[in-house]
C-alpha cells in the first residue's frame, strides 16, 4: 500500500475530529477538515464563506455545488500526493461520486473508509460539553476530555470557546442531516468493499488503537 488515502465517516460528534487529530500525525497525512475550511471562510468573509454561512448555522448541509470543488482542490494538490485524510467529505452520494472520478483521473484509490459509529443520544451529550480552541479548532471535553487549565488549549494556549452550532436544536438538526444525506455513504462504501466500522463509544485512545490496528492488517494484507 504505497499511499493512505483515507476518509473519516460518521455522525456529527462521532469523534471524528479527536481521531482525525491523532491519525495525521501517527501517520504524517495532510488532514483536510471541511468544517473547518468552511468555518475559517466564515470567519474571513471569503466568498466561500459568504456561501455556506446561513446552511451551517442551521444545521444544514451546504450545497454539493459549493464543497466539492473546494474539497477536491486540497486532494489534487502536491500535498495531498502521498496520501490524504479527509474529515467531513464525502456527505453525500453526488459528493462520493465526485471524489471517486477525481482520484480516477490521478489514478487513484481510496484505502479506506473508517466509520465511527455513536448513538444520537451520545452524540447530544458529547456536543454540549464540547469546547474547541479560537487558533486552531482543537478539540475537547468539558467531562471526558478536559484540558490542563481550564478555558485554555493544551497545545496552543488559546481560547476554548462553545460551537455555535453545538446548541442542542441545531445539533439535532444536524443529526437529521446525517440520517436523511450522510448514513446511506455507508452502504455506497460497503458495496465497494472500503468500509470499516468502528465503536465510537470506546474511550479515545481505544478507537485509536482499533483504528490503527484495522490499518496495519490491510497493509499486511496488501502485502501477503
Ligand atoms: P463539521 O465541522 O464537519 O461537523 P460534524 O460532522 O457535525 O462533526 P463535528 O465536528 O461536530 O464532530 P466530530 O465527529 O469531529 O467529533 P469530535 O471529535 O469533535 O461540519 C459542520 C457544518 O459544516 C455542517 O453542519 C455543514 O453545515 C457543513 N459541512 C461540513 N462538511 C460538509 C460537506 N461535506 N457538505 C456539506 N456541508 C458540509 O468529538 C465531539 C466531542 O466528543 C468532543 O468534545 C470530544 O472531546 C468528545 N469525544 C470524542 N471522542 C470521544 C470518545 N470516544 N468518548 C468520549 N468523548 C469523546
Amino acid at each position: 500500500m504505497s499511499e493512505l488515502n483515507l476518509i473519516l465517516l460518521g455522525p456529527p460528534g462521532a469523534g471524528k475530529g479527536t481521531q482525525g487529530e491523532r491519525l495525521s500525525e501517527d501517520f504524517g497525512l495532510p488532514y483536510v477538515v471541511t468544517g473547518n475550511l468552511l468555518r475559517e471562510a466564515v470567519r474571513d468573509g471569503t466568498d466561500l464563506g459568504h456561501k455556506a454561512e446561513k446552511y451551517m448555522k442551521e444545521g444544514e448541509l451546504v450545497p454539493d455545488e459549493v464543497v466539492v470543488e473546494v474539497i477536491l482542490e486540497r486532494v489534487q494538490s502536491d500535498e495531498a500526493r502521498d496520501g490524504f485524510l479527509l474529515d467531513g467529505f464525502p456527505r453525500t452520494i453526488p459528493q462520493a461520486e465526485a471524489l471517486g472520478e477525481a482520484l480516477g483521473v490521478l489514478e487513484r484509490e481510496l484505502t479506506a473508509v473508517l466509520a465511527i459509529e455513536v448513538p444520537d443520544d451520545e452524540v447530544v451529550r458529547r456536543l454540549s460539553g464540547r469546547r474547541t480552541c479560537v487558533k486552531a479548532g482543537h478539540v475537547y471535553h468539558l467531562e471526558f476530555d478536559p484540558p490542563k487549565r481550564e478555558g485554555i488549549c493544551d497545545q496552543d494556549g488559546s481560547r476554548l470557546v462553545q460551537r455555535e452550532d453545538d446548541r442542542e436544536d441545531v445539533v439535532r438538526k444536524r443529526l437529521r442531516e446525517y440520517h436523511d444525506k450522510t448514513a446511506r455513504l455507508a452502504s455506497y462504501y460497503e458495496e465497494r468493499g472500503l468500509l470499516r466500522r468502528f465503536d465510537g463509544c470506546r474511550p479515545p485512545a481505544e478507537v485509536n488503537d482499533h483504528i490503527r490496528a484495522t490499518l496495519a492488517t490491510l497493509r499486511l494484507e496488501e502485502r501477503l
